[in-house]
């Protein structure tokens, strides 16, 4: 193999830090997937999956990156014509949107400020003034913009309508509170790589009652993606339709054993933690914070550059120089906003290194930026 450098730090929203001891699985021998002992350590990572996603909905692990459990709950769930309202505060909302459109959808787009969250009369409003909305798609975590959708109240609104509530939980699960038995949502879809802390290439999805009854009468348009296959392959005979990633799936397992292990609130508090940390951190360097006050997300942070700086500039000083990566923006925001993720297993310590990277590296490019470490360390000492 090409030698590479893997020591950076990683401090985007996903891919995530990978403990090593998740790591160090992935040199365990390949096993074979139609045995019992797959079976049994699917079983395993699904009931662990089950309780991150605090749900009794039948879950599946998909071997794939999220966008493929996205399309698996749009695919299998509306067909053309069907009538969708894609909450697009943000570019994954809008790959909602866009693969909602693939299949000829009747797509309703509603579309918040990026950056801000969506209001929950509102989507009641859209709901009593469009009949026979089949379903309802959000992201949570919007990780293009660092803010977050209130998904429980909007799932309050999607309960009193036929609609099914479709959720993407990809850069929120085992970072920020999701409760999907609670919140109503009728499809949940999350990754491996985010505050899971797996490798990517994994990904899952949960199915409810009201969901199934939408799958069953709908048009199997995927043959790969097809819910009814894994299903029917689970409960016949506990495996998976197609080959499954098995050194992933021993990851998977590893790294949900660990976020159970510091527990769903530790790990809430956690995130939560962080994200002041960082926020203060920025806000003391005289950086805007993108995300509106009422909208920020715990798991990823995004700021304004200040006037001069160049994006590719400070990127490259902060990876070359200081070996830390975080993320430019996104879409219309690329070169304007830089984001900071502190999801996954990340710790006090590389938040802390990593707004002093900040300083520095602005620093150097002829912005004075300090007190941006003094400012999170009050918040972490609090
Ligand atoms: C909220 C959200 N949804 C969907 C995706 C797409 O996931 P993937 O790149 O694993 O396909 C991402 C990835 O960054 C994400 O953050």
């Amino acid at each position: 193999m090409k030698q590479m450098d893997t020591e950076k730090l990683l401090m985007i929203p996903g891919p995530t830090m990978v403990p090593s001891r998740v790591l160090n699985t992935m040199a365990l021998p390949i096993i074979g997937h139609r045995t019992s002992d797959f079976g049994d350590l699917t079983g395993d990572t699904v009931d662990m999956m089950k309780k991150v996603f605090q749900t009794e909905n039948d879950t599946y692990i998909i071997t794939g990156s999220g966008t493929a459990v996205m399309d698996m709950a749009i695919s299998n769930t509306l067909d053309k014509g069907d009538k969708v309202i894609n909450i697009t505060n943000g570019n994954f909302g809008e790959r909602f949107y866009k693969i909602s459109s693939v299949y000829k959808a009747d797509t309703i787009k509603y579309e918040p400020e990026w950056g801000d969250l969506a209001d929950p009369k509102k989507l009641r409003e859209l709901l009593e003034e469009n009949e026979g909305i089949k379903a309802v798609t959000v992201v949570h975590n919007e990780t293009s913009t660092g803010a977050k959708n209130p998904i429980e109240d909007l799932g309050n609104v999607v309960k009193d309508f036929d609609a099914i509530y479709i959720v993407d939980t990809i850069s929120s699960l085992g970072g920020d509170y999701v409760n999907v038995d609670k919140f109503n949502i009728d499809i949940c879809v999350t990754g491996s790589q985010k505050c899971i802390a797996a490798p990517p290439g994994l990904a899952a999805i949960t199915v409810g009652e009201k969901a199934w009854d939408v799958v069953s009468k709908t048009e199997t348009k995927s043959f790969y993606l097809d819910l009814n296959a894994y299903k029917k392959s689970w409960d016949a005979k506990k495996e998976t339709p197609y080959t499954p990633s098995v050194s992933l799936t021993y990851a998977m397992n590893e790294a949900l054993e660990m976020v159970l292990e510091e527990g769903l609130e530790n790990r809430f508090k956690r995130h939560d933690l962080l994200a002041r940390a960082t926020r203060a951190g920025l806000e003391a360097m005289g950086l805007e914070l993108f995300a509106k006050e009422r909208a920020r997300s715990v798991t990823v942070t995004s700021a304004k550059y200040p006037e001069g700086i160049d994006d590719k500039k400070f990127r490259g000083l902060l990876a070359e120089k200081y070996n830390i990566r975080v993320a430019g923006g996104q879409s219309h925001l690329a070169g304007k906003i830089f984001r900071v993720g502190h999801m996954g297993s990340a710790k006090e310590y590389q938040v802390l290194g990593t707004l002093a990277a900040i300083e520095l590296a602005f620093k150097e490019l002829g912005y004075n930026a300090e007190g941006g470490v003094a400012a999170a360390k009050k918040v972490l000492s609090n």
